[in-house]
């Protein structure tokens, strides 16, 4: 029997702790209710591990978590995804210590068992000290059953019951779809991070991941900056700063948990409409000149593929898609998180960049030093002034009830997606009924081994 079907459950009354318009402190705050997330959110639901262009040839493999599991997510040597558990199966210690790298199979630091890299175990130091057949599957690595990859974005999950990769992320195709087919053939390719940790829950990121209520207040500074500098007025987030429930930007609940806020009806609808927000960062003026003197008007649309798309992508529980940039949730503990921001580059696919590809994959590059540094910090500094807040242990409850019970407001849309005014909390009371729904499911979690 599999040890993952007797994992201890805590007898929780979930209705009582998730209700309709308010969530218990409980869900932050409670290290049994985090260690069965770690298990059941991310174990039964589909997690984001890695983009293939992180491992883009055979052989090559990059070490992640799900969960709090250390995973080594590989192209095996016939090209196959996997993820591999990245605990040796002798006894326990993690196989590889590597960040990322190529190899065909992995040696235990520790007694020098060896493994192949489709998590086959290929031989042991003298072999002859065991009466045991080494050949028996279960000295193999345990992996993860089901990884399938979504236009280059890879998942997994341990739940045999999910429905496909396809039909988890659902109606949340059509952004991801219309972020990657703004560049050339579809793609991006993923570039090294910035990397974040907060003193709190996961769930605080994941809650503010769509929340334009809080905008206006906790970026003040940032979009003082960004306005002030160039003497204009409509940079970056501006259009939160009057009535943004008034403008044609929403936020839009799209299944399963994933929650997505679109700004970009907000843009004017002309090439360069989107480099038009784009704030000011160092060495972004002389890219920008050069571009235009070389290649006028069409340098417009070049910048755009620059631009920071005015996007917030939400894929449960772990994954968002923001401008320029992948951010990728990682619990540590209950009231510790890593926020890693990874940038993206794009390619000449179809030959019609040429020189200009560097100068806009240095913009990209430049656009890390908007938001994902000078926003992110304020949302931390929010996530740990929340975390502190939270030990008052009498003062229970967490209400997201913005726009609850207001007749109108919200639009149920005919393909089962809630469209509602950008500062609505919809997303959240949406996505945690989800979250409640995979906490009590019981379907079991299963590894595989190679045979
Ligand atoms: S723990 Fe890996 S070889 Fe002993
Ligand atoms: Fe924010």
């Amino acid at each position: 029997m599999n040890v993952m079907n007797r994992t201890s459950i805590p007898q929780y009354d979930w209705d009582e702790l998730v209700q309709e318009d308010r969530v218990h402190r409980a869900l932050y705050t409670d290290p049994a209710i985090f260690a069965q997330e770690m298990t059941r959110i991310f174990g039964g639901a589909w997690v984001y591990l890695a983009h293939e262009s992180e491992i883009p040839n055979a052989n090559d493999y990059i070490t992640r978590k799900m969960g709090l599991r250390p995973i080594i997510v590989t192209r095996d040597s016939n090209g196959a995804l996997r993820a591999l558990y990245n605990r040796c199966t002798h006894r326990g210690t993690t196989l590889c210590r590597n960040e990322k790298g190529n190899s065909r199979s992995f040696q235990c630091p520790y007694h020098g068992w060896n493994f192949l890299n489709t998590g086959k175990l290929r031989g042991v130091p003298w072999a002859d000290g065991y009466s045991a057949d080494i050949k028996d599957p279960k000295f193999n690595l345990a992996q993860v059953p089901r990884v399938e990859s979504y236009r280059g974005f890879i998942f997994g999950t341990l739940n045999r019951k999910a429905p496909s990769l396809l039909q988890w992320l659902g109606p949340i195709t059509r952004p991801i779809d219309e972020w990657l087919d703004r560049n050339p053939g579809g793609k991006v390719i993923v570039c090294e991070a910035n990397r974040f940790k907060y003193k709190g829950n996961w769930k605080l990121a994941y809650d503010n991941s769509s929340d334009g209520y809080h905008v206006i207040y906790s970026h003040r500074s940032l979009l003082e900056m960004e306005n002030r500098l160039i003497d204009e007025g409509d940079k970056g987030m501006a259009f939160y700063k009057n009535s943004p429930d008034s403008l044609a930007m929403y936020v839009q609940y799209m299944g399963n948990g994933h929650h997505f806020k679109d700004k970009r009806p907000n843009l004017q609808a002309r090439p360069g409409g989107l480099w038009a927000i784009e704030s000011s960062h160092p060495g972004m003026e002389h890219a920008e000149q050069s571009l235009r003197a070389k290649y006028g008007a069409r340098a417009e649309s070049l910048l755009d593929l620059a631009g920071s798309e005015p996007v917030n992508i939400n894929i449960f529980p772990n994954l968002s898609l923001l401008g320029n940039h992948i951010q990728v949730f990682q619990p540590v503990s209950v009231d510790e998180t890593d926020a890693v921001w990874y940038g993206t580059r794009i390619e000449d696919v179809n030959g019609d960049i040429g020189d200009a590809l560097p100068v806009i994959n240095a913009l990209r590059m430049r656009t890390q030093e908007g938001f994902p540094n000078f926003g992110e910090v304020d949302d931390i500094a929010n996530f740990e002034q929340i975390q502190r807040g939270l030990a008052c242990v009498e003062d229970e409850w967490i209400y997201m009830n913005r726009g609850h019970g207001l007749p109108g407001r919200i639009k149920h849309n005919p393909d089962g997606t809630i469209s509602a005014p950008a500062t609505d909390e919809i997303f959240m009371r949406e996505y945690i009924k989800e979250w409640k729904r995979i906490m009590k499911d019981d379907a079991p979690l299963e590894i595989q081994r190679e045979t």
